[in-house]
């Protein structure tokens, strides 16, 4: 969606380049940073830190930090409900996101595949 916003100076010529995201319509990393890093920190930060020894550590203690590792990491696999992230937190795993938590991290991932063109 394309959301068009009263300027005050003459728009400049962008050469085509689509317009700047606002914020009624989110990028992913914003999306990332206010709905599900809290989830992260909540829920998964307690096994999954940084420092984890016995689990695969991806929250940090930034949301930054937390993008940063998991973007990195084939948890997030090719950006859909097939993401270990979300896979693996539906079949053998202890039962600690609800379904709405769940639904916002796969929410977040289909933005990120939208804005890589994947
Ligand atoms: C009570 C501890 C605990 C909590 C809390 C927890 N996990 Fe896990 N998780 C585990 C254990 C144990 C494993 C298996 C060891 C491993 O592969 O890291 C695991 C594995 C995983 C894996 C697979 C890791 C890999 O490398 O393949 C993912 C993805 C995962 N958890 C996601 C999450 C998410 C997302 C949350 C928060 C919503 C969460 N976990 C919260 C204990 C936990």
């Amino acid at each position: 969606m394309i959301v068009l916003v009263g300027c005050a100076t003459a728009p400049s010529d962008t050469g085509g380049a689509p317009p700047p995201p606002t914020m009624s319509d989110p990028t992913a990393r914003q999306f990332f940073d206010t709905q599900v890093y809290p989830i992260l920190s909540a829920r998964c930060a307690g096994c999954h830190g940084m420092n984890a020894t016995a689990t695969t550590g991806f929250v940090g203690t930034t949301a930054e930090a937390t993008y940063d590792a998991l973007t990195a990491s084939d948890l997030v696999g090719d950006y859909t409900a097939n993401a270990p992230l979300i896979r693996v937190m539906r079949s053998n795993h202890p039962a600690v996101a609800s379904a709405y938590d769940l639904e916002r991290i796969q929410a977040w991932l289909a933005l990120e595949r939208d804005e890589r063109g994947l």
